[in-house]
């Protein structure tokens, strides 16, 4: 049976998200766990965020389908169904759908997109890492058509190359999503996006050319992608996420809402990391991550620490300022 408790945080950032989203203790709006295995994520997000008044589970296994209908019974608003989750079902839409299968989500995700209510919320979360980073080009190629980023910002990459398959199925329904909040975790990435009829403005997704690419280094493997360059995150509503009063891991989850919201003031593609930019400048000594980050935004740039790495940081800044910036550092 299926319960992993190292997704215990992660759990509690879809709770912070479903309070502030749909709003705590109103009890009004609808949710489908499509892999639901034991229910724990479906059904912490029922009864902890008190935002749903009705949580539909389902789940193909069969021994995990009955302990997921055990389970759900001691919750009133939940129903359990074993069934394909490729499939949706006809109690739809939902103000809420949940994607957090094993290995890739695509398989579920067309039948999810279709699924979400017009402004509603879908959830996605991809563990196949491998493929999704790029240890595996030719599978990410085929199943994602995308060609991924190596190296250390590959969980970026395979993070912006979710987000622009989620964007092309959903145009493929006349559809469009908008990420309110996407990251890189451990050994997954999620994203949260908004689902709405698709508006006229073209997605944010392109390829990289690194003979052309500005920002932090990507290699030269390339091109890369198609690739989602616009925003992580939706900086209001991450502004409104709380730590839930029920949560799991406090410590783990307050820590990384404080870094969320400090990194949505500078949402832009891929970041620096002090150590890695002095060994392309050959610099003696990398600057501290504070003194980069202050002098960055002295010269009115954007620049803020990111969840990816705790050295990692986000400027809007052209990249020949942040290499100048980092060298005014050296000691002579
Ligand atoms: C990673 S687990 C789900 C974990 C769960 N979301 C949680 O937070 O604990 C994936 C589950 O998807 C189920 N599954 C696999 N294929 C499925 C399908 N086509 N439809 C529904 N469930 C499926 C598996 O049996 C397994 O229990």
């Amino acid at each position: 049976m299926f319960y992993n408790p190292a997704m215990a945080g992660d759990r509690d950032l879809a709770v912070a998200l479903a309070r502030a989203r749909f709003g705590a203790d109103t009890r009004r709006s609808s949710g489908w766990e499509v892999a639901a295995a034991t229910g724990v994520r479906g059904l912490r997000l029922l009864h902890e965020s008190a935002a749903f008044k009705s949580f539909f589970l389902t789940e193909a296994n069969d021994e995990a389908a009955q302990v997921l209908a055990r389970n759900a019974a001691r919750f009133p608003g939940a129903t359990t169904e074993q069934r394909d989750g490729r499939v949706p079902p006809t109690t739809g839409p939902f103000d809420y759908v949940d994607v957090d299968p094993y290995g890739t989500p695509a398989p579920f995700v067309a039948g999810a997109i279709g699924a979400v209510r017009p402004g509603g919320v879908l959830a996605v979360t991809a563990t196949d890492m491998m493929v999704l980073a790029g240890v595996q080009r030719g599978a990410c190629e085929r199943r994602y058509a995308a060609r991924p980023i190596r190296g250390r910002l590959s969980p970026e990459g395979g993070l912006r190359i979710l987000l622009a398959y989620l964007a092309r199925e959903a145009r493929l329904q006349g559809r469009s999503v908008r990420p309110l909040l996407s990251y890189t975790r451990d050994h997954h990435v999620r994203a949260f996006v908004e689902v709405n009829i698709a508006v006229a403005a073209a997605d944010p997704v392109d390829v990289i050319e690194p003979e052309t690419w500005g920002g932090p280094s990507v290699g030269d493997q390339g091109p890369y992608g198609p690739l989602w360059l616009g925003p992580l995150f939706n900086g209001d509503l991450v502004g409104e996420l709380s730590l839930p009063p029920s949560a799991a891991r406090v410590k783990e989850t307050e820590t990384f809402l404080v870094r969320l919201r400090e990194e949505s003031d500078a949402d832009v593609p891929f970041y620096y990391e002090s150590n890695r930019l002095a060994g392309e400048l050959r610099l003696r000594v990398p600057p501290s991550l504070p003194s980069l980050l202050g002098a960055l935004r002295g010269k009115g740039y954007r620049a803020a620490r990111t969840h990816a790495r705790p050295e990692g940081f986000r400027t809007d800044a052209p990249r020949p300022v942040v290499e100048t910036v980092a060298r005014s550092f050296e000691p002579s």
